[in-house]
């Protein structure tokens, strides 16, 4: 059910895109623009602009851009679908309302009996809705009730060109939460497939409407008006009735007490308490027990009783992004009863595979540094120690499009587990997942706590400052990876190194596209390894790759701004020597007939010879900058950018911040492999051109011995590598793969 683009339209035309974007960064009137740090990527010097004549924003350094739709989705995390009813509400415009049916449902006339019994259940507004349910799951196409329709339509619209909601995609293959004990008749497949019918049965809420006046008056007196409920304003009810029952529960208020909990952070969080009573919630929202069933907090045993969902237990409210209660966590006061935790299940409002508890809470406080935890009471704690932030996934392991969101708020994202094998077991497959979203700006960092703490109990035995050391020190994924499979592996054998490389490049594999980081992975865990340096054909590949638009040659101007250093070494005689070129003996006899001939032996090539004026610069003013040199590298970096002319200090500014970032997140911290790599790829082109410049045949012979020595010892280089890494048959045929 899309939204007419021209709704779309108006909606991003009169949203006040300067106000949006102004909560999120500084905008300074530029001319007919506004010009700010982008928000997106974070930088020093703004080249994020917003145009309020066509409501649109750009940034030249990172290439974000789009309109205020687009912005409340990717920055402020909205849905599409959340994003466009926020701006609805700010402009006014008003968007049509089918999306609202999903959340209402039948409220009944009169307060009905709580259905104790078989008996009392065959009141009319606890049953007729089941009694319609079995029949339309038995013949499919008979007229839904108005009950039904009302429901969920949002869990199976068509995504639209607008939907896109990322998270949206992949629903269906969601594993079932898998703490739900699946005790009621009324489960999710059940309404999935009414919401079919009412989809294609059903559009307009009109109609809706009019099936509802009509059926009531065929069976009975007609309504009061106002007897739609809505699944949000009843959640509320819900959430203020547990939160009452609190306080009213000394053994509830104990159990948050015995556990640190402050009456702020009660409130903050809205903590409440589920009463012990079988049927505390049809008791006291008689009239909403098709909304109660359609949120599964009332559930029907098979005996055909109604029963909460809920029951002596603390209750912890899930919010959704822009803070309304979707749904509910009960814990056990007593830690011997299972589940320890209840879920309530996924509903119209709910979806639990989008939510990440306490993210909302964060917001408000305006984290910006996010930290996945596994649990609730590590989200309150953290918070109510005053680390923002932290946000748990929902009783399930957390999935690609949670971590995705993350990453686009910040691109570190650090993932909190247990360190007990499960924990570890829950973080590798995370790595596994995001792995295909992780491209080059983008970092995982892993934390473990020591002593099987969680940070809820970490955060209590020690101090908060603890706490943030360790979020500051969590391994950078390029360590975590050799340090999870290094405990898997001997790696005191060669086959046990060639097993473990096989496991990265498995990994590595599963990369996006064009992702430098699977050449930096796998060199990187080559040198751990012992190699002398990692150079398959597949790391050389990605090399080149950096980004499909950059040459070799501005990979190396960024190399050696990111460790100028590099020239300390003399690293272009260094290779000479180490590849043998200079040490190449050539026979006497092709000596003297050049010298026979008037001629000399060229030099060898030299950082002038590459014939890029840029690198010949770059190189001379690196080289008398040296001794002068910041010890920090990106302060150093815009040191030698300063003292470059402007045409090459434009090019590399443009590059620098996401080679850096890049570079840094990953932890590597010499490059000299890569150096080498790069300048060896030009080196030979060097010659090769030589070679083909050369007008005298005996010269041309010099060269060509040279270049040859050159591919000879790269290529040596490379059969090491390979021989290691291919030892065994699983290995070789992941190269294969690759
Ligand atoms: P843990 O069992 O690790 O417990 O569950 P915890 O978070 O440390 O809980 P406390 O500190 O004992 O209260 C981690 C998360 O797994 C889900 C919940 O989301 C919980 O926060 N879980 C756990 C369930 O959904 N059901 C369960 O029975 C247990
Ligand atoms: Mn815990």
């Amino acid at each position: 059910m899309s939204i007419p683009s021209h709704i779309l339209d108006q909606i991003n035309a009169q949203a006040d895109l300067v106000a949006i974007i102004g909560r999120h960064t500084t905008l300074k009137k530029a001319g007919r623009e506004y010009k700010g740090c982008c928000p997106f990527h974070g930088e020093k010097s703004p080249s994020f602009y917003v145009n309020p004549q066509k409501n649109i924003y750009h940034c030249f350094g990172c290439g974000v851009g789009g309109n205020a739709i687009s912005f409340l989705r990717d920055y402020e995390n909205l849905t599409f679908k959340e994003a466009v009813n926020e701006l609805s509400k700010q402009t006014g415009i008003e968007v049509p309302k089918e999306d609202q049916r999903a959340v209402k449902y039948q409220r009944s006339s009169a307060p009905a009996q709580p259905s104790h019994n078989r008996q009392v259940s065959t009141n009319r507004s606890a049953s007729q809705g089941n009694t319609a349910r079995a029949q339309q799951a038995h013949n499919g196409n008979s007229q839904p009730h108005t009950s039904q329709i009302n429901q969920p339509i949002q869990s199976i619209s068509a995504p639209s060109s607008q939907t896109i909601d990322p998270a949206a995609n992949g629903y269906d293959d969601y594993p079932a939460d898998y703490y739900i004990p699946d005790d009621s008749n009324i489960s999710y497949d059940d309404w999935q497939g009414f919401a079919v019918q009412s989809y294609s049965n059903d559009f307009h809420p009109q109609a809706a409407n009019e099936t509802s006046g009509s059926q009531s008056n065929q069976s009975f007196a007609p309504r009061p008006p106002n007897q739609e409920g809505d699944l949000y304003e009843l959640l509320t009810q819900i959430q203020q009735f547990y939160q009452r029952c609190l306080q009213q529960n000394a053994a509830a208020k104990q159990y948050f007490l015995s556990r640190g909990l402050s009456a702020k952070t009660l409130q903050t969080f809205s903590l409440g308490y589920a009463p012990a009573g079988w049927q505390h919630l049809e008791e006291q929202f008689p009239q909403d027990i098709e909304g109660l069933k359609a949120l599964g907090l009332v559930r029907r045993s098979e005996s055909g009783r109604d029963y909460d969902l809920l029951r002596d237990r603390v209750i912890f409210p899930i919010r959704d992004n822009q803070g309304r209660v979707i749904g509910f966590a009960g814990r056990a006061l007593d830690d011997t009863v299972k589940p320890k935790y209840i879920n309530s299940s996924d509903s119209p409002v709910f979806h639990k595979q989008h939510v990440l508890y306490g993210y909302y809470e964060a917001r408000q406080q305006r984290a910006n540094d996010w930290l996945v935890v596994e649990g609730y009471m590590d989200v309150i704690a953290l918070y109510q120690a005053g680390i923002y932030g932290a946000v748990a996934s929902m009783g399930t392991a957390i999935n690609e499009a949670q971590i995705s969101r993350l990453l686009t708020m910040n691109p570190t994202l650090t993932l909190c587990f247990d360190g007990d094998s499960a924990g570890q077991k829950a973080a590798w497959r995370t790595l596994e997942l995001s792995m295909p979203i992780l491209s080059d700006d983008k970092e995982l960092r892993f934390l473990s706590l020591p002593d099987g703490h969680d940070p809820d109990t970490y955060v209590k035995a020690h101090s908060v400052e603890a706490m943030r050391e360790q979020i500051a020190n969590a391994t950078p994924l390029s360590q975590y990876v050799f340090a999870y499979l290094s405990e898997r592996y001997d790696l005191s054998l060669a086959e046990g190194k060639a097993k473990l490389m096989s496991q990265v490049r498995a990994l590595t594999n599963k990369l996006p596209k064009g992702s430098s980081f699977r050449s930096l992975l796998n060199n990187d865990i080559y040198q751990k390894l012992g190699g002398r340096r990692a150079q398959t054909k597949a790391a050389h590949d990605a090399l080149l790759n950096f980004d499909s638009t950059l040459t070799v040659n501005i990979n190396l101007y960024l190399c050696l701004l990111y460790q100028p250093t590099i020239l300390d070494n003399k690293p272009l005689g260094r290779l000479w020597q180490k590849s043998g070129v200079s040490e190449l003996k050539i026979p006497e006899k092709l000596i003297d007939r050049i010298e026979q001939n008037g001629l000399q032996i060229p030099a060898l090539p030299t950082w002038n010879d590459i014939n890029d004026e840029h690198l010949a610069t770059l190189v001379t003013t690196i080289e008398k900058l040296l001794p002068y040199l910041p010890t920090d590298t990106n302060a150093a970096s815009h040191f030698i950018m300063a003292n470059l002319p402007t045409e090459l200090q434009t090019l590399l500014a443009s590059q620098w911040q996401q080679f850096y970032r890049n570079m840094v997140a990953r932890g590597v911290l010499d490059i000299e492999f890569l150096f080498e790599e790069l300048i060896t790829q030009l080196l030979y082109l060097t010659l090769k051109q030589q070679h083909r410049l050369s007008k005298n045949y005996l010269i041309k012979e010099i060269i060509k011995r040279r270049w040859s020595t050159l591919t000879d010892w790269q290529k040596r280089q490379e059969a090491e590598q390979a021989a290691l890494i291919n030892a065994t048959p699983q290995a070789s045929s992941n190269t294969a793969a690759h």
